[in-house]
């Protein structure tokens, strides 16, 4: 054999490089033997080398000899290492422990917004009610000038609307609609109209520059007072149970005449005074018998139509019926707030 001294340790420092490397892939007990065989088995070039020695020069001998064991040693320590390492119960390897509960999916639920928005439709379509929808950019006929704002009314500021290009707004109350579906429809009107508004707000805990409304508009000859009061009340039944009490505020609206404000007794406490209500009451909407002069906006004739109109705040009446704070967590979108609402 011609190999030198030199040559045989180069060749056994990169068989045990290899060795080690190789071994690094080993999974299990076969794939053990294979490397086993590849690297100390009888045609294994450590094996061959080892029978090889006798050609070496007599002074060369010991230290190939030294190196070659200390070679032997390194491959097979790694064997050692890793069939221990395979016979180790599989406690390393990630458990399937089949006697933990199942994870639920986690799937969508409806907005506490849609819900009550759901509960106040379902109302009014069970009273014959059809649904009508308008455009969330309006002009200022629309949103106030068909509705009896006169030119200087303070809502028209910038303060509080939301002012577009092209002479449009962004609507700040569902008002609008009671235009619109007029100006298509001849009498008699029987409608709710659900959608969203708009006002330069800051967000605190009752304001948002998002909000929703749903208006209602009922036209005939003969539509009082009285039947607004009934109809009103009914809802507050409905939407917060049996026992539930209302009263007319005088105040005032453009576009109604007379106009109230509506309160139920607070159905968080019953009429005790609670964080919701303050006073054993909740505003929840505004109301009155529409204006001729808004009728004559429109065409239709006042000698002849009389109506009543109203504007229930759907944040406002989620808030009190769920006894939220802040008008803020709608908008949050934070799962652990939406969820409770099942
Ligand atoms: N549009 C009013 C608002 O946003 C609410 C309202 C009050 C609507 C009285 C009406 C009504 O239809 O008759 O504050």
């Amino acid at each position: 054999m011609s190999s030198t001294l030199t040559e045989i340790t180069d060749e056994l420092t990169s068989l045990v490089a290899a060795a080690e490397e190789d071994i690094g892939a080993v999974a299990d007990a076969k794939a053990l033997e294979a490397w086993r065989i590849k690297y100390l088995g009888k045609k294994a070039r450590l094996t061959v080398l080892s029978r090889e020695m006798g050609s070496l020069d007599a002074d060369e001998r010991p230290a190939a000899g030294k190196a070659l064991n200390e070679a032997k040693a390194q491959v097979e320590a790694l064997f050692d290492a890793k069939k221990a390492d395979l016979a180790k119960p599989a406690a390393a390897a990630p458990a399937i422990d089949t006697t933990l509960p199942g994870r639920r999916p986690s799937a969508g639920d409806i907005h506490p917004i849609t819900k009550v928005y759901y509960e106040v439709r379902d109302f009014f379509l069970r009273l014959g009610f059809g649904i009508w929808y308008g455009p969330e950019a309006e002009d200022d006929f629309h949103n106030f000038g068909a509705l009896n704002f006169p030119e200087d009314h303070p809502s028209r500021d910038e303060q509080d609307t939301f002012y577009l290009n092209d002479g449009l707004l962004l609507r700040t109350h569902t008002s609008p609609v009671q235009i619109r579906a007029m100006q298509a429809e001849k009498p008699p009107l029987r409608i709710i109209v659900p959608g969203r508004c708009f006002r330069s707000d800051a967000p605190d805990a009752t304001h948002y520059p998002v909000f929703h409304q749903v208006e209602g508009l009922y036209v005939d000859r003969a539509v009082s007072l009285a039947e607004l009061k009934g109809t009103l009340e009914a809802m507050g039944v409905y939407l917060f149970g049996a026992g539930t009490e209302m009263r007319f505020r005088p105040h005032f609206f453009p576009f109604t005449e007379p106009s109230a404000e509506v309160d139920f007794t607070c159905p968080r406490c019953g009429g005790a005074v609670c964080s919701v209500c303050h006073d054993g009451w909740v505003e929840v909407l505004g109301a009155g018998m529409v204006d001729p002069a808004v009728f004559e906006n429109v065409g239709y004739d006042p000698e002849e139509w009389v109506g009543y109109a109203f504007g229930v705040g759907i944040e406002r009446l989620a808030m009190i019926k769920y006894g939220i704070t802040d008008i803020r967590y709608f908008y949050e979108n934070d799962l652990r707030f939406i969820k409770q609402f099942k």
